[in-house]
């Protein structure tokens, strides 16, 4: 079955206009569905990124009350969540987008390179299976999902360097037939590369350069030379971390110069304030994963 173009059948009315003189940019924004995890269980007990220090106490509440406000802003702006339950020991679930990558209602299992969050690939999975996702599919190489693996229109930029095995690259190509671009992440800090890269629209990213090595940098300026470059200011809170829906953009309030960014482009900036879980070192997108063809999957199914 070849891919098609499915979520360009939902549009969504919500649009932002640019100001003044490059007035021709009018975003336009496209439903989405999105899976989430609640927070039930999060917790720092160890360390497999820069950002962790285990014994550094999480406020759990505050977790599931920011994580609550993520899921009322997406619903708020027109988009479906969807919920997989958490399981106990997997304090990390909550960033249940490490977890698959959905492409056109196809999904691809994860498979984590640390022991510590190894077991929440089945969990995800089985809801693939559970909810009617076409082939999913068990990776034979290390992939963090869409930690790493970020869908720009008809390409997938995909990180390595930290965690996801580059030959995990050529398995989602082949297995969700979308042409892949490489890219090496070279700062610890930015070690999955949605900390790296936001996705705008379909042809719009914006990321970090210094977060790249020069080849992969010099290769997203050819790509992207729209792109709108974040400062480092703004990516310490996990400001590149976002979800934008074409025209909104959900992301940390501390990232008010990439706001400003943003709205100069004609996106509308919609903060959130997600600041407990930087103590696990994941932000807004993390908890976020896209099921790209979901809804048209599940009317199919409807009516057959
Ligand atoms: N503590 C988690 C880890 O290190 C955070 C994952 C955040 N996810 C992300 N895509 N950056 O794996």
């Amino acid at each position: 079955m070849a891919p098609t173009a499915i979520e360009s059948e939902h549009p969504y009315e919500g649009t932002a206009e640019v100001q003044g003189d490059a007035a021709r940019a009018v975003r336009q924004a496209r439903m989405r569905s999105y899976l989430m995890c609640p927070p039930t269980y999060f917790d720092v007990v160890y360390a497999i990124n820069d950002w962790m220090r285990p014994g550094e106490p999480v406020d759990r509440d505050r977790a599931m009350s920011q994580w609550c406000e993520l899921a009322d802003t997406y619903r708020r702006l027109g988009h479906e969540v969807l919920t997989i339950d958490p399981a106990p020991g997997l304090p990390d679930m909550v960033f249940v987008t490490d977890s698959g990558l959905v492409v056109d209602g196809v999904a691809l299992g994860a498979r984590y390179r640390s022991p510590e969050r190894r077991a929440e690939a089945g969990h995800v999975f089985r809801w693939f299976q559970q909810n009617g996702l076409t082939r999913p599919a068990v990776p034979r190489y290390v992939n963090e999902g869409e930690g790493d693996f970020l869908v720009v229109g008809d390409v997938i930029l995909a990180g390595t360097g930290f965690r996801s095995d580059p030959r995990s690259h050529a398995e989602a190509s082949a297995h969700l037939n979308r042409r892949v671009i490489t890219l090496n992440l070279v700062n610890p800090r930015f070690y999955h590369l949605n900390t790296a890269v936001g996705v705008l629209d379909d042809a719009t990213i914006a990321y970090l350069p210094a977060a790249f090595s020069p080849e992969s940098r010099a290769l997203l300026e050819r790509m992207f030379p729209d792109a709108v470059v974040a400062a480092e200011s703004d990516t310490d809170w996990l400001g590149l971390n976002l979800v934008s829906d074409g025209a909104n953009v959900v992301l940390p309030v501390q990232a008010a110069r990439l706001a400003e960014q943003l709205s100069d482009r004609g996106y509308e900036p919609v903060p959130v304030d997600y600041s407990e879980f930087l103590k696990s070192g994941g932000g807004i997108k993390c908890c976020t994963l896209e099921l790209r063809g979901f809804r048209k999957l599940r009317d199919a199914g409807n009516q057959g």
